[in-house]
């Protein structure tokens, strides 16, 4: 009778330490996250004048809050400050950093285990770096995709971004829209570990690293649905 104790103890012991080692260095993909201000706003009672997509976040697909102990400073990214407040900013709280510290201690210092990304500085310019490269909100009107009253068949969104990209984006709306309609809310870009262009998954179901505590409450973006309108509100 020892014996199935015994092994059952030694795979217990197997799979924690696998996981432990495996966790949270092994993230394969990051997402970046933009949020429409304007959509944000209207469900977090907040007051935006951005009239363009801004950051919400750059996400390894694994691990969250993965070094307690490195505390955001934002002495250490004071030359890009600016762009940090134009690119990335707490819509919530204008003028605070506490947007960046809350990103930082949950993302960021999970996705510092890459050599690219190892320190707030590196980490916060390449999400820059990839914002602009990305460039959504021109992409958008490329496409005659602007913010309107009239609203817009959620396929040509979709096929927009991703023929342009060459890779599947994950597109999120406010279903809380009324008239059986949707707004737009957020848009993730998927790269592998390279910063290559990759599919984002399609979950319908909010992983946990989307669930915010208090503060970006993402969690109530939901993956638009196909066949709804979609309402791209302007400012
Ligand atoms: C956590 O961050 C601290 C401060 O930067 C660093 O000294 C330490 O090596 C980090 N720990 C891990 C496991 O990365
Ligand atoms: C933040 O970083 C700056 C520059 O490296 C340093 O001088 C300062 O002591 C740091 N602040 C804290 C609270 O660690
Ligand atoms: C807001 O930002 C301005 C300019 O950056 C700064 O001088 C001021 O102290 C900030 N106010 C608060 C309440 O943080």
């Amino acid at each position: 009778m020892r014996l199935p104790c015994v092994l059952l103890l030694c795979l217990g012991a197997a799979t924690v330490s696998a996981a432990f080692v495996l966790s949270p260095t092994h993230w394969t993909k990051l997402i970046l996250t933009h949020h429409w201000p304007t959509t944000f706003c209207k469900m977090e009672h907040c007051h935006s004048n951005f009239n363009y997509w801004t950051l919400h976040g750059l996400w390894p697909d694994k691990g969250m809050a993965c070094n307690s102990s490195w505390a955001f400073n934002s002495s250490l990214i004071q030359d890009i400050i600016e762009d940090m407040k134009k690119s990335w900013p707490d819509l919530r709280h204008p003028n605070s950093t506490g947007f960046w510290k809350y990103e930082w201690q949950k993302h960021g210092t999970c996705a510092a285990v890459a050599p690219d990304l190892d320190s707030q500085h590196k980490y916060f310019s390449k999400a820059l770096e990839l914002y602009h490269k990305i460039d959504l909100s021109s992409v958008l009107k490329k496409f005659n995709i602007t913010p309107s009253e009239e609203f817009y068949k959620f396929p040509a969104i979709e096929s927009a971004i991703e023929n342009f990209y060459g890779a599947k984006p994950k597109i999120q709306c406010d279903h809380h829209t009324g008239n059986g309609a949707q707004s737009l809310g957020q848009i993730e870009i998927c790269f592998d570990s390279d910063f290559t262009l990759l599919d984002c998954e399609k979950e319908t179901v909010g992983v946990g690293l989307r669930v915010g505590k208090g503060r970006a409450r993402a969690s109530e973006f939901r993956v638009c649905d196909q066949d709804k309108p979609v309402y791209y509100p302007p400012l």
